[in-house]
């Protein structure tokens, strides 16, 4: 925990109360008002978190206004640039960049985890057909805990590492077998002499009839994408694990609220959401007509893919993945595609308008993501399951982080009641 090196005073009629103020490596001051209610009988109101700190943590910080995303301190471009995800995943989860050895032993270690059980797949056999596949990885995913029993034991630190290799080493099994039974085709078993991107690339795109070659070009997109959106601190999913995890609910458990919470349109299902949106609009001429939706006070309708709570410049990802979309979009020889066209004439139109540079709405990572992963030939249903398998190492990383913490302890939020104070109840023949 933080030093306390200032403080804050707060008057509440005509009583000072000092709150302590705790500096962080890098980022804003943060006011620590833990004892404000039992000394001054208040409650803090901030819905959203838009000004609370919910935790300390050393693993991700993020600077909206530089648009910067570091990782124990490594800028996000250096990594999607040099690494590979399962080097990120080890520096998420243990805090430095591994050795050769290290990376080496880490990667077998996930590479023998990636079969499922085989009594899982009566679990998949249980869904619809037409099942969205995040509603199967949220099923699936929490029925884990049903079938590992040797690492739901979170007061041991062997059986918190097991779980956390085990959902690394399965997710990305878990989402092409969602994929594969949404569309009515065998599951493809994980083959280990392939790299993590290889791996998932072909269990989605592989038949029994005919085997699938990996291009490396989509290998090495698919690898951005799962680096890209391996951890972005205290987001609401994020948030959404540590909470379930306060009071001392097992990983599986946990990481399947998480993936519920990802799928929201304002959180992971924005990628879906975002190509959804270019089909809707379909072709360039009416892209005016969508703007002007967007800016409109008196229509729900946002631009999808774009706008960030914290990044209030550029996206440092989406930087990143609109040079895999170019890569991408290169290899595929998709510049006819409408849709892909819509989205780089959106793009350009968004950008040029005063109202987005007013409100700093700049593209996020999923406008980009989208438009990948429709080239590669997903369906927009996978968007958000290839996100959850994404950031599955960080809802981890900062579980561990959490559960190891001594000061960890149920999350229970207060509230500002407005509701009716007591009344006696009366009678249904009264009413
Ligand atoms: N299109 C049009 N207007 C927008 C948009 C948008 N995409 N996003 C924000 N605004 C406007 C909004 O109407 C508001 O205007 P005003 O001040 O006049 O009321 C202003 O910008 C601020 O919006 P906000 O809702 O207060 O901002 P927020 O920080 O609460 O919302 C957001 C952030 C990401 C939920 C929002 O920008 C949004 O809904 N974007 C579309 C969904 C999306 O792409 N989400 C993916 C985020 S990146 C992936 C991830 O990390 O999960």
């Amino acid at each position: 925990m933080a030093e306390s090196t200032k403080s804050a005073k707060l008057s509440i009629d005509g009583k000072e109360y000092e709150l302590p103020i705790f500096a962080p490596t890098a980022g804003p001051d943060v006011v620590d008002i833990r004892k404000l209610y039992a000394q001054a009988g208040v409650f803090t109101y901030d819905p959203g978190f838009t000004s609370t700190a919910s935790c300390d943590s050393t693993i991700t910080y993020i600077d909206g206004d530089k648009g910067e995303l570091l990782h124990r301190g490594y800028p996000i471009d250096q990594l999607a640039g040099n690494s590979h995800y399962l080097e990120v995943c080890y520096l998420l989860l243990y805090g430095e960049l591994p050795t050769p050895a290290e990376l080496e032993d880490f990667e077998c270690r996930v590479t023998n985890h990636t079969m499922l059980h085989e009594q899982m797949m009566n679990f998949f056999r249980g869904f619809r057909r037409d099942a969205h596949p995040m509603a199967v990885m949220t099923g699936v995913v929490g029925a884990m805990s049903a079938f590992y029993h040797d690492s739901t034991d979170i007061a041991d630190p062997w059986q918190r590492e097991v779980a956390s290799i085990r959902l690394i080493a399965k997710m990305p099994t878990i989402a092409a077998m969602a994929y594969k039974y949404t569309i009515g085709q065998p599951f493809v078993y994980p083959r280990n002499d392939l790299d993590y991107a290889s791996n998932f690339l072909r269990m989605c795109f592989a038949v029994p009839a005919e085997d699938y070659e990996v291009n490396p070009i989509l290998s090495r997109a698919m690898d951005r994408i799962f680096t890209l959106h391996a951890d972005h601190e205290q987001n609401a999913s994020t948030s959404t694990v540590r909470l379930a995890s306060s009071s001392g609910a097992n990983p599986f458990a946990c990481i399947a609220a998480g993936i519920a919470c990802l799928w929201g349109p304002a959180h992971g299902g924005a990628n879906q959401a975002c190509l959804e949106m270019l089909n809707e609009i379909g072709t360039v001429d009416r892209i005016p007509e969508f703007i002007a939706r967007a800016k409109d006070k008196n229509d729900p309708f946002r631009l999808m893919g774009f706008g960030h709570r914290v990044y209030k410049n550029f996206d440092p990802r989406a930087k990143v993945m609109k040079q895999s979309a170019d890569e991408v979009l290169d290899l595929l020889g998709v510049e006819n595609n409408p849709i892909l066209q819509v989205a780089k004439e959106l793009e350009a139109a968004a950008l040029a308008d005063p109202y987005f540079a007013e409100k700093k709405l700049f593209p996020n990572v999923d406008f980009y993501s989208g438009i990948i992963l429709e080239a590669m030939g997903f369906p927009t249903s996978m968007f958000t399951p290839i996100f959850a398998l994404s950031r599955t190492v960080g809802w981890i990383s900062q579980w561990k982080e959490m559960i190891a913490d001594p000061q960890n302890k149920i999350g229970r939020p207060r509230q500002l009641y407005l509701g009716s104070t007591a009344r006696n109840y009366v009678d249904i023949e009264n009413r």
